[in-house]
């Protein structure tokens, strides 16, 4: 009786931190190298915008480690994306996975990727800014 006891409290607990951990664990960023594979044209006119720029920005201003600058000019920073460019370099930038989403499980699965991102997402980093010469609608 015991045994079997210990045993359901046991699964309990297992199933339990299963499920906690499918809460808690995000997609995973894969970085613009493995989209680049696949993707390889998208990836030549990505290379050639201003997103793909952002992170060099922050270097010419001596800013690349301020975390309040990171969060819009790399990807996924604070969010299990970009930290630095010793253990992250493929998410310097404004990439793929800043518009379409954390697509380490994607691999060409389509149910794994977002293809139209929300206008939220580049809201997220264009809404407080004064872009294209506007006022700032937040000051
Ligand atoms: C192993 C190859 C492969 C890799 C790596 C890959 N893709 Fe894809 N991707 C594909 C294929 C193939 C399709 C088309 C799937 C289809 O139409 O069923 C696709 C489709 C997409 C789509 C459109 C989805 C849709 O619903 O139409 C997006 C967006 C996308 N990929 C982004 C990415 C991003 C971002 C990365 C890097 C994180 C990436 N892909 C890496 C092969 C790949
Ligand atoms: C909320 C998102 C966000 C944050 C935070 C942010 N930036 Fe930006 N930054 C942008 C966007 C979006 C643009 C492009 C604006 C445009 O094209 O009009 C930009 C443009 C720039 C430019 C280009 C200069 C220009 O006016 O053309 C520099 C340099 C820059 N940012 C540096 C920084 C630094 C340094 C920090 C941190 C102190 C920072 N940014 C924080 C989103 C952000
Ligand atoms: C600034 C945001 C942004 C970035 C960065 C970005 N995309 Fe997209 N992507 C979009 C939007 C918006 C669409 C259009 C969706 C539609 O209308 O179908 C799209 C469409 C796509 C599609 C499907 C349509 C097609 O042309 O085949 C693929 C695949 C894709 N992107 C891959 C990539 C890859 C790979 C990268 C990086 C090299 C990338 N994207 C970078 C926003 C972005
Ligand atoms: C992670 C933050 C981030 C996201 C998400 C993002 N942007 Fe940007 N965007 C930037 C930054 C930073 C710049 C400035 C880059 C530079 O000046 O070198 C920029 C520049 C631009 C520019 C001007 C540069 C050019 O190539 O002409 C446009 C237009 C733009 N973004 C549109 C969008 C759209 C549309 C989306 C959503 C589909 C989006 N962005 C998503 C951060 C972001």
């Amino acid at each position: 009786m015991r045994v079997i006891v210990i045993l359901l409290v046991t699964c309990f607990t297992l199933g339990l931190s299963v499920a906690l951990l499918a809460d808690e664990a995000p997609a995973k960023y894969a970085g613009v190298e493995n989209c680049k594979m696949c993707h390889p044209d998208i990836h030549t006119d990505w290379s050639k915008s201003r997103h793909a720029k952002a992170f060099e920005l922050l270097v010419d201003v001596g800013e690349e480690k301020n975390p309040k600058c990171l969060t819009c000019h790399a990807t996924g920073y604070g969010k299990g994306g970009f930290t630095d460019t010793t253990a992250t370099p493929d998410l310097a930038g404004v990439t793929c996975e800043a518009c379409h989403g954390p697509g380490a499980d994607h691999n060409g699965d389509k149910s794994k990727i977002t293809r139209v991102p929300a206008v939220t997402v580049c809201a997220g980093c264009h809404q407080q800014l004064n872009i294209h010469g506007l006022p700032d609608a937040t000051k």
